[in-house]
């Protein structure tokens, strides 16, 4: 039988035992809502190790049998990401420590230790007692491996780790010392003991450190999860596991933790009608595509509010249609679930005002629990969408040790760099192209996509600047903007001509950049059909060297230098973007790119504006960001409504 999409969310029945009533009714409910996936045990560890060692599974076992017996398949979660009192208390080490060098109390969650070998001996244990308690279960369909990994800690435990890590990559002291450039202000190394982290009490301005310690943290975080990961897949080798990403998440290299799990996830919450609906949307889009890239296949949203966000500054609800055009917005995108936080409302404590699909009154004839059963009636409909992949044909490169190494340096503009801004504008021109886009890091291939792009590939590797070469050689088309090739991956500067790598392929090289304030501007002007556009942010200056001027600055001191250029190189085409132009230039600049790179838009006509389309093998998805109906000519779709076809046929 092939799977489903899945639909459901997270369900903390330990917060119900006293109330079988409660959990009966839930069960009915779901069913209702026609929800075929819940999400268990994420923070639950006190119910199930209320003393160290004293293990109480029989309430969860009641709970997987009841919903299984409803048809009701099971993401069990291991309860990593939040301890108990006794477990802190007894071994105090498990505690985080902060950048100061601070121990911190009891409390919150995500608030342990990764390096600690109590700590992953205690979690082990715990995961082990499910794995053999459930793992064989034919409910569990899925592993949910601890909950949003993230952050650091700096206790005695990490630095020692930080060291053998730092040992194993950079051999000896002297490699390390020249890498980190630390005959600057004579912070040279002599012995390993020496190295610390980096703290506001001591370095924290050095750059080589700084983004040693930034891949040390991803690198550490994914060794906690691949030891959770072989903890339970130890008992039960068949087991699939996933963890739940977030959104523009710095900590840790997604890259690198995807390749340890079977399948990737992530939790949305978008702030939906605070400003443009379209604009949220393509922000929303470009994290479905990033989590999508990961695996390169189809992915879960895990987690996504049915109505409001309470740790949001303003809690708002979501519009009529706006729950349905969310989850089927991930599905047009490659998630093969839409899943929420969560099934019911807690009583108490922090998330109490938190969204969820059955709320407080715990009645069914609320406005979202219909719309949560039209989104379970619509993925029932679109089943066989499940498991199919995209096309491939845009791609732009977003690689984690370049944003940490590009955000770290001081200058050319500590106002900010506005980096998610700048692959935005790229994102929101190719998708008003109507092309699929995928994210690549510098592991990844250029090579199956007709068009690449690169913005602030500040940190470029040697290795990546040569697939590169080759793919605009073999006749690739690729876009490489200005802060580009500028250090190597230890956060040295490159020495000669920039952009290190690329000047032969973008047939020009940069000679300096300027930092604008907020709100200055440059005009640029084409240099033929006599179109205008608005440089902002970072305006580099670059010397032709056999690229063609398409634009150049019309003001200031470097008028007449080139704000837009094209080279041929091999059989392909290079572009170079001098500066962060206003939003619309992307749309006209990538509507050509995908002209002369003869790519075929998800929808074959041009669509309304706020309206696009995605496809996924077979089937087409049309959805509309406005807030008001459009005439699609042959159908009108409503406020937030979606349209899917097979083959062309109309099926959704
Ligand atoms: C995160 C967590 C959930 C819950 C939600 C609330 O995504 O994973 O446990 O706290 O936030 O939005
Ligand atoms: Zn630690």
């Amino acid at each position: 039988m092939s799977t489903p999409l899945y639909h459901g969310g997270d369900y903390n029945p330990e917060q119900w035992l006293d109330r079988p009533d409660i959990l009966k009714r839930d069960i009915e409910l779901m069913q209702a809502a026609h929800v075929n996936m819940i999400t268990v045990g994420v923070f639950s560890w006190s119910t199930l190790e209320p003393s160290e060692g004293d293990y109480q599974l029989d309430w969860l076992a009641d709970i997987i049998d009841s919903l299984w017996a409803a048809g009701i398949s099971v993401d069990l979660a291991t309860p990593s990401g939040a301890r108990p009192h006794w477990l802190a208390e007894q071994y105090p080490e498990v505690l985080r420590v902060t950048p100061e060098r601070q121990r911190r109390l009891f409390g919150q969650r995500h608030n342990h230790c990764y390096t600690s070998p109590v700590y992953r001996e205690k979690v082990r244990a715990i995961d082990q007692q499910l794995a053999r308690r459930f793992g064989r279960h034919p409910a569990v369909k899925m592993w949910h491996i601890s909950n949003e990994f993230g952050g650091e800690c700096h206790c005695p435990l990490c630095q020692q780790a930080f060291r053998d890590w730092l040992k194993e990559r950079y051999g000896t002291l002297e490699a390390l010392n020249k890498a980190w450039c630390n005959k600057f202000w004579s912070h040279e190394y002599t012995r390993w003991e020496q190295i610390e982290s980096p703290s506001p009490l001591g370095a924290d301005t050095d750059n080589g450190l700084d983004l040693a310690w930034r891949r040390f943290v991803s690198h550490q975080s994914i060794d906690f999860l691949k030891w959770e990961r072989d903890s339970i897949k130890a008992v039960v080798p068949e087991a699939q596991c996933t963890a739940n990403l977030m959104y523009h998440f710095y900590d840790i290299d997604y890259f690198d933790l995807a390749k340890e799990i079977d399948l990737a996830s992530w939790d949305n919450y978008p702030t939906w009608h605070k400003g443009s609906d379209e604009g949220k949307a393509l922000d929303t889009a470009l994290m479905h595509d990033l989590i999508y890239s990961l695996k390169g296949k189809p992915f879960w949203l895990m987690e996504s509010s049915p109505t409001m966000t309470n740790w949001q500054d303003v809690s708002k609800l979501k519009r009529p249609g706006m729950q349905l055009f969310s989850g089927l917005q991930a599905v047009a995108h490659g998630s093969d679930s839409v899943m929420y936080f969560q099934w019911r409302q807690s009583r108490g404590s922090f998330e109490k005002f938190h969204g969820a699909v059955i709320d407080h009154s715990g009645r069914a004839d609320t406005r979202s629990f219909a719309e949560t059963c039209q989104v379970g009636e619509a993925l029932e409909t679109l089943a066989a969408v499940s498991g199919t992949g995209r096309p491939k044909q845009a791609a732009i490169v977003h690689d984690w040790p370049n944003q940490w190494a590009l955000e770290d340096a001081a200058g050319p503009r500590n106002a900010g760099l506005g980096y998610w801004e700048e692959l935005q504008r790229h994102y929101n021109g190719l998708r008003k192209a109507g092309l699929a886009v995928d994210f690549l890091n510098q592991d990844g291939d250029p090579a199956p996509y007709g068009l690449v792009v690169a913005p602030m590939l500040y940190l470029l590797r040697e290795d990546f600047a040569e697939k590169l070469r080759r793919y605009v050689e073999n006749g690739g088309t690729l876009v490489v903007t200005y802060w580009s090739g500028v250090v190597d991956e230890n956060d040295l500067c490159y020495l000669g001509d920039a952009p290190h790598g690329l000047v032969e392929v973008l047939g020009l090289r940069r000679t300096e950049i300027d930092g604008l304030y907020d709100g200055e501007t440059r005009r640029c002007v084409a240099t033929r059909e006599g179109g205008t556009a608005t440089g902002s942010t970072l305006c580099e200056l670059a010397a032709l060297e056999g690229a063609e001027a398409v634009m150049v600055y019309d003001e200031d001191f470097y008028q007449g230098l080139p704000a837009v250029a094209k080279h041929g190189f091999g059989k392909g085409t290079a572009w170079y973007l001098a500066t962060r132009f206003e939003p619309a230039f992307y749309d006209r600049f990538y509507a050509a790119r995908r002209a002369d790179c003869g790519l075929a838009p998800a929808w074959p006509v041009p669509l309304p504006e706020g309206v696009y389309a995605n496809r996924r093998d077979r089937f087409v998805f049309v959805q509309n960001t406005n807030n008001k109906p459009v005439d699609l000519m042959s159908f009108v779709l409503p406020a937030y409504g979606t349209a899917v076809f097979e083959d062309g046929k109309r099926i959704y």
